[in-house]
């Protein structure tokens, strides 16, 4: 039977250009789909972008383009950056679809159905870039504007009929789900925020707007227009077709990866309204940091992004998606620049790549690249055996930059082996010998390669194409390359700089 594994990044705001925030985000959702895909599951990978909403018309508004010619354009950009980032992702979707729509209003019928949402007015503190409504104690003034706390957005005051969802019902069986599923939110510091922000009492939320009109109407009112969260969070279900009982993709999610800026609509909204529609809620959610540049958040209204495309350019793709994973620890915040950069791509040239060099091009002198055989009775040396186990733990808790560590341990054992038995010195070696160290030797970095193909899938794929490699799982790090296939010596795989 045929495992499913469903992941979900965040849907994209089309506002501005992608940054590498949002790469981040796609980047690291990609290695853990692909990691699964290597350990035998379907994986049903989706992403897409978030197109409704005020702060969408706005933005159009400033470019003189209608919302959907410009959201066209815009979500086309972030469809190539999935391209480019080598994403493997199953679906994109885009909440102007019908598909989406439609699961959106029937979502709404169920909810208005259990009767979960009344009409009522709203007033308060609204902020268009994050589109959240803040509570009095959750905003600050500075030079004349009031701002939220926690994104340093502005804030502007709102009154208007609204209708809302009864949130406030929640929280005690939120409290309790959290108290049944302990890692519902990883990592466990987040979980904690959830907790403490649901436990200081919740409101009902107002889930319409009346003041503009790009989004999608409430059936049977028309002027008010569906929350954009509400109808953001629905992707998730939409893109699975989960109300077409015949032929949906598997719900509930696995994972929803997030950035920890959006955790309280994944953690605290998601789940109430999937709750009060009587649906699963997902299995899991993980919240990465932030990606910084200098010690400040990337966005695009500080300024300060480093635009992922030029440095993929610049980089490569497989390089850039190497460094993210192994410099940012996974769940904590992390600042990038253009020297670690090199540093990071330097270190893989210096281990993996010089490595690889050097074997094959030691296969190739003595035995016209072909898969040299072992001796009869020998015995592996143990610090060239390889424990799949260890990076299945590592990704299975999630802790993609240990996975890295683990790979480049193994790969600097191997060197260190490679150095120590010099299978280049005829004197010190018997023919046999060679052969012996030489086999060793190539079928633990056909793992490394196959155990990195999760992070840098176009070089990974490359190389064990050249070992005779076209499909490979997980198991294949215990199917040694067989004797005499003909191999193809590698270009280099890693530029220095
Ligand atoms: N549209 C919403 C998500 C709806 S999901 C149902 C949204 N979009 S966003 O484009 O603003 O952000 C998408 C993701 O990018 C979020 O997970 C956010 O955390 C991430 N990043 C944006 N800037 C970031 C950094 N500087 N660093 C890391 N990730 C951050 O929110």
């Amino acid at each position: 039977m045929t495992k499913n594994f469903f992941i979900t990044t965040p849907i994209y705001y089309p506002s501005g250009k992608p940054h590498m925030g949002h790469a981040y985000s796609s980047i690291l959702t990609d290695i853990i789909a692909r990691f699964k895909r290597l350990e035998g599951y379907e994986v049903f990978f989706l992403t897409g972008t978030d197109e409704h909403g005020l702060k969408i018309q706005k933005s159009a508004e400033k470019d003189n383009k209608d919302p959907i010619d410009f959201c066209n354009e815009v979500s086309d950009v972030f469809r190539n950056l999935s391209n480019q980032l080598n994403l493997s992702n199953t679906d994109f979707i885009r909440t102007t679809e019908d598909r989406h729509k439609k699961v959106v209003e029937q979502l709404w019928g169920i909810l208005s159905k259990n009767d979960q949402i009344y009409l009522s007015k709203y007033s308060g503190w609204y902020s268009i870039s994050d589109e959240a409504y803040y509570a009095e104690d959750e905003i600050f003034e500075e030079d004349g504007k009031k701002k939220s706390i926690t994104s340093g957005s502005e804030v502007e005051w709102m009154e208007e009929e609204s209708y809302f969802f009864k949130l406030s019902s929640f929280e005690k069986k939120l409290l309790s789900f959290y108290e049944k599923n302990p890692d519902f939110v990883q990592p466990e510091s987040r979980k904690n925020e959830v907790v403490s922000f649901i436990k200081q009492g919740l409101k009902d939320l107002s889930v319409s707007r009346t003041t503009f009109n790009w989004g999608i109407s409430v059936p049977g009112h028309k002027k008010h227009i569906i929350y954009v969260w509400l109808d953001a969070l629905v992707n998730y279900i939409s893109a699975s077709n989960y109300f077409n009982k015949d032929q949906h993709a598997p719900w509930p999610a696995d994972i929803h990866i997030i950035g920890k800026d959006i955790l309280r609509f994944h953690a605290v909204y998601w789940p109430a309204f999937l709750m009060a529609a009587d649906l699963p809620l997902p299995k899991k959610i993980f919240s990465h940091g932030w990606i910084l540049s200098g010690d400040e958040k990337m966005s695009k209204s500080k300024g300060n992004i480093l635009n992922p495309i030029e440095l993929i350019n610049e980089y490569g793709t497989d390089e850039i998606r190497y460094y993210l994973a192994k410099e940012v620890v996974f769940g904590l915040d992390g600042k990038i620049n253009k020297d670690n950069i090199e540093i990071c791509i330097n270190d893989l040239a210096n281990n993996i790549g010089n490595l690889t060099q050097r074997v094959f091009a030691l296969i190739d002198k003595y035995y016209e690249s072909k898969m040299p055989n072992t001796s009869e009775n020998y015995t592996q040396n143990s610090i060239t055996i390889i424990e799949p186990k260890n990076f299945i733990k590592c990704l299975q808790n999630l802790e993609i930059h240990n996975y890295i560590k683990e790979i480049n341990k193994y790969s600097s054992k191997i060197n260190k082996y490679v150095n120590d038995n010099e299978p280049w010195n005829r004197k010190l070696n018997s023919d046999t010998n060679i052969k012996n160290i030489l086999n060793t030797s190539l079928n633990s970095i056909k793992n490394i390669f196959i155990l990195m193909h999760p992070i840098m899938p176009k070089k990974s794929e490359y190389f064990l194409n050249l070992l005779g490699l076209n499909t490979f799982s997980i198991n294949n790090l215990k199917i040694d390359i067989p004797v005499g296939q003909v191999l193809t010596k590698p270009k280099i795989l890693f530029k220095k700089y």
